[in-house]
């Protein structure tokens, strides 16, 4: 019996999908379909906002070409298939003609010819390009623009700094979304206007200064019907979303202290320097710092302590803010900086072990699961593209095109966010260092 394989991401499965797996099949008597994970297409660097492998297995099992379905998971999947299953032929279409050469050393290796006219890409962009205009001044902005270009389904109509009434009219009057990363106290305004206007919101945390202001957006967009979702990209990292898995699952024993650190210095001279440096510490990294604090322990501690180093009096810029928060069977601790350098880190502490996270936690790829008895800990990669960037695009997609928000940032977060910022900002239990 000859044996054929051929791999694809059958996203949206079109004619040219089933004119080559009739092709293929037809070169031997027994077809293996390899899907593509969604992970697996993410690491290679092309994110599809449609169709789950679960429907995309399905779509190819509905041909009934397939005599097997298989999943492709990781780099070098296919010489380890070719070996398992005993194939004779790997077939694939003409668009990767001599891309998978290296395979002819373990079978016969047929490049088919592709079907003109048609595409996955094509399809998706057929049913409707997403419009998201972005404004805002931050280094963010770049970084957002160059990653939207990764998002299948996705473009960028235009950028403004937010300043202008009629100019942000304008973006909104193109766009069907907007991205917000303005000064923090700009936000709540932006967002607003946004939302009045019928507009899905993706929004840099805090999304509003006051925690009344941020509840009442978030009302705001319910009524509306509309998206308004934080970006913390950090959220959207599949490590870091494990790893809240993992401790949430109990591989720690009970958490009994979280501790995140975030600083960076002040950047000089850059297009957005001016703006961001008028951005404190934290207003700029605590909302990163927070999230594992609130998604480990929960938003109801009994008791917050904030101490900060505050720089500037006129323009109320904190350096560097450390803040306790004690609950009633832990405590959460955050460290964040601008102007001050430390070590940032993710420690997670529970009762059997100790999940650590090294520097730069917040871009993290790698984490380990450490115990008393080293021979038990266990290292957990999860490549990373895009610091997270554009996961967070593609669930901000997904949550308007399905309706519902994604479940990797609670609402309750971001509520507990703006109260620790209002806080903050009103004095309540702030103590001061003097200047350094
Ligand atoms: N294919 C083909 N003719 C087409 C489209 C795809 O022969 N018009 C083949 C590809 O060469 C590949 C298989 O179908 O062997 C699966 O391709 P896939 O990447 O899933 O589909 P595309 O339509 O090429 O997707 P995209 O536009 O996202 O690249």
């Amino acid at each position: 019996m000859k044996k054929v394989i051929t791999y694809g991401t059958y996203d949206l499965l079109h004619y040219g999908h089933i004119r080559l797996l009739e092709r293929a099949r037809a070169l031997g008597d027994y077809l293996i379909v390899g899907v593509t994970a969604d992970d697996f297409d993410k690491t290679r660097g092309k994110i599809n906002g449609k169709q789950s492998l679960i429907e995309r297995i399905e779509a190819v099992r509905e041909t009934g070409l397939a005599d097997e379905i298989i999943v492709e998971e990781y780099q070098g999947q296919k010489i380890d298939d070719i070996r398992r299953y005993g194939v004779d032929i790997f077939a694939i279409g003409s668009d990767w003609e001599g891309k998978f050469d290296y395979l002819k050393e373990y079978c016969q290796v047929v490049y088919l010819p592709r079907t003109e006219g048609v595409s996955s890409s094509e399809l998706r962009s057929r049913n409707h390009v997403f419009r998201i205009g972005i404004v805002g001044e931050s280094a963010m902005v770049d970084k957002f623009v160059a990653e939207v270009r990764y998002v299948n389904g996705a473009e960028v109509t235009g950028v403004c700094n937010g300043y202008e009434k009629t100019e942000y009219e304008e973006l909104l009057n193109k766009s069907d979304a907007v991205y917000v990363v303005s000064n923090p106290k700009e936000r709540a305004g932006l967002v607003k206007r946004a939302l009045l206007k019928g507009k899905h919101v993706l929004c840099e945390s805090p999304v509003a200064e006051t925690e009344s202001d941020c509840r009442y957006l978030m009302n705001l967009a319910e009524e509306k019907k509309l998206i308004l979702m934080e970006a913390i990209k950090t959220a959207y990292a599949t490590a870091y979303h494990r790893l809240c898995l993992l401790a949430k699952g109990g591989v720690i024993g009970k958490v009994v202290s979280v501790e995140a650190t975030c600083t960076s210095m002040r950047e000089q001279d850059t297009e957005y320097s001016r703006a961001e440096q008028r951005w404190g510490s934290l207003s700029d990294w605590g909302p990163i710092a927070l999230l594992p604090v609130f998604q480990m322990l929960g938003t109801n501690y009994l008791d917050k302590r904030i101490v900060s180093w505050i720089e500037s009096k006129t323009e109320r810029y904190d350096a560097f803010t450390k803040i306790d928060f004690l609950y009633q069977n832990a405590v959460g601790s955050i460290k964040v900086g601008k102007g001050v350098k430390s070590e940032g880190i993710l420690v997670i502490t529970g009762t059997k072990g100790y999940i650590y996270v090294p520097a730069p936690w917040w871009k993290t790829d790698y984490f380990e699961v450490r115990y008393e008895n080293p021979e038990q800990n266990k290292r957990y990669f999860y490549q990373l593209d895009g610091e997270g960037i554009r996961y967070e695009i593609l669930e901000f997609l997904r949550s308007v095109e399905t309706g519902v928000k994604g479940t990797y940032l609670d609402d309750e977060i971001a509520l507990a966010i703006s109260s620790v910022i209002e806080a903050y900002n009103s004095n309540e239990d702030v103590l001061t260092i003097e200047n350094a």
